[in-house]
């Protein structure tokens, strides 16, 4: 049990690698918040695996680009579980349009959400983690957080935003206790690729030297190393688990 006892807040944890994190921290004896939009999936999945887990999983409707909705996030949580230990920064839209073609509208919805939203979240989980003097933030980037990618302006500038503020984040934080990663996903199979045809996505699996898409559990698994204390000496990192994708080509 890598987690028994831990109080785990994973943001946009109703679907895909949030929720096969959410999953994988309740398998390791944490109380867990799933944190997403009103509305979607959250409620349900939280039910779901609330009745497996003894009661350890929690739905909290919290909308990232919402300041007052992510500050509630936190103190209803330390108003019921006591602490926050671990914060996976997972909240996340895809954006593909030709940078010419994309309107001011789309370009700030995804970086209100991608970029903003992480901010939002970290500087929340800051103030209640410096209050306990310890804890682990960990950001959802990208291999778009160092690769660019044609038609994908505003994600990659969102994921190249995220990558850096990590670093930022962890050196103020190492003094209070705190410690704050990045993961970078390849191209994982969720929701999120939906919008892709197939050609599409043949054409992505070719760029992962393992000849496949990532699985959510593969990111959940990292999101657990980086989230427990296994990681202590892990911060500022970004840490790319993404099939060989940024090794190069063959
Ligand atoms: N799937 C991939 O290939 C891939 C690759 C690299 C990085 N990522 C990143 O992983 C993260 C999770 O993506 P996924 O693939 O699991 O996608 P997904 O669509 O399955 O899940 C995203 C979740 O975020 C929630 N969400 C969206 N907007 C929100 C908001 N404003 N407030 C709160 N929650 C919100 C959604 O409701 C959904 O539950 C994202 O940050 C994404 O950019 C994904």
């Amino acid at each position: 049990m890598r987690m028994k006892g831990k109080n785990v807040i994973v943001t946009g944890g109703a679907s895909g690698i949030g929720l096969a994190s959410v999953e994988r921290c309740l398998e390791e004896g944490a109380s867990v918040v799933i944190a997403d939009l009103e509305g979607g999936d959250g409620q349900a999945q939280a039910a779901r695996l609330d009745d497996r887990c003894d009661g350890r999983c929690l739905f909290k409707a919290c909308d990232v680009t919402d300041t007052a909705q992510v500050d509630r996030l936190f103190a209803d949580t330390v108003a019921e579980l006591g602490s926050v230990d671990a914060v996976f920064n997972n909240a996340g839209i895809g954006g593909i349009c030709p940078t010419d073609e994309l309107e001011d509208e789309e370009y700030l919805k995804v970086i209100d959400i991608n970029l903003n939203g992480v901010f939002r979240v970290a500087r929340a989980a800051l103030r209640v983690m410096y209050r306990q003097g310890s804890g682990s933030i960990v950001n959802c980037a990208s291999i778009l957080g160092v690769f660019g990618q044609s038609q994908t302006a505003a994600y990659t500038a969102a994921k190249g935003g995220v990558v850096n503020m990590t670093r930022t984040l962890a050196i103020e934080a190492a003094p209070k206790g705190v410690r704050v990663n990045a993961i970078g996903p390849g191209y994982i199979d969720t929701p999120l690729l939906e919008a892709l045809d197939d050609d599409m996505l043949q054409g992505l699996i070719g760029l992962h030297p393992i000849g496949r898409l990532g699985r959510p559990a593969e990111i959940a698994n990292a999101f657990l190393f980086l989230a427990s204390d296994e990681a202590s000496f892990v911060t500022g990192a970004h840490l790319l688990v993404d099939g060989g994708f940024t090794a190069g080509k063959s």
